[in-house]
């Protein structure tokens, strides 16, 4: 473990050493974004390098993909891969279900392409990512650019209001607008609305996606 982490960084450096025991030699992985992936990345990066692990990296974002080569993963696309063994990402929230919600880092598009094209997806997290009920998280929503304040408005005519009028710009090129709902009932049912608002591209609620999540705490201490 690298020496002087924070405890917050402890436990996702944790989280995510644990979750390179889901990697097999020869398989295709998918690598997701954020600070807790990024120690995934590196994790498994030492592994090609010190155990001579044969892996073939999807990165999920131009961030993650830079890391990979750079840590020495051979990456490819996911149209190269085509299906992949397990991809390994972080989330912002999770709860009993395993339904997430993601997209903090702005990736959540290819998060979710590149998860659904997995035979199992694992999430890692330090514990502070587990909720009773989603929502707390400001939801990110994607949405094309091409009239994307009347998309926003729709959405806040759907829904409630969203914060902020300098959107995220994305690797495709797409805005993120955030959504501030506190308390998301019925996670499934949101998904299916937000998803069907011209304008809008994905959202960053997981549902059914996940299969396992590995936590992290800040002592060091890890389960699955
Ligand atoms: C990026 C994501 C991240 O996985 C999520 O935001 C968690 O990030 P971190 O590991 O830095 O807490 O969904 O789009």
């Amino acid at each position: 473990m690298p020496a002087e982490l924070s405890p917050i960084d402890k436990a996702k450096f944790v989280a995510a050493k644990r979750a390179t025991d889901f990697v097999e030699d020869g398989m295709r992985v998918g690598l997701g974004t954020g600070s807790t992936a990024a120690w995934l990345v590196r994790c498994l990066g030492e592994l090609v390098r010190d155990d001579g692990l044969r892996i073939i990296g999807v990165p999920t974002s131009s961030r993650t993909a830079d890391l990979a080569r750079e840590v020495g993963i051979k990456v490819v696309s996911l149209d190269e891969a085509k299906w992949l063994d397990v991809t390994i990402d972080g989330a912002d929230e999770y709860d009993a279900n395993l339904n997430l919600i993601k997209g903090g880092g702005g990736a959540l598009l290819q998060e979710k392409i590149v998860a659904t094209a997995s035979d199992q997806m694992v999430v890692i997290a330090d514990i502070s990512k587990q909720v009773e009920t989603l929502g707390a998280f400001p939801l990110p929503v994607e949405v094309v650019p091409f009239g994307w304040q009347t998309t926003k408005a729709l959405v806040e005519e759907t829904l409630v209001r969203l914060n902020g009028d300098t959107p995220y710009v994305t690797d495709e090129g797409n805005y993120i607008v955030d959504l501030h709902l506190k308390r998301i009932g019925n996670p499934r049912q949101l998904s299916l609305v937000l998803n069907q608002i011209p304008g809008v591209v994905e959202n960053g609620l997981f549902i059914d996606i996940c299969d396992a999540v590995v936590i992290g705490y800040g002592d060091g201490k890890v389960e699955v």
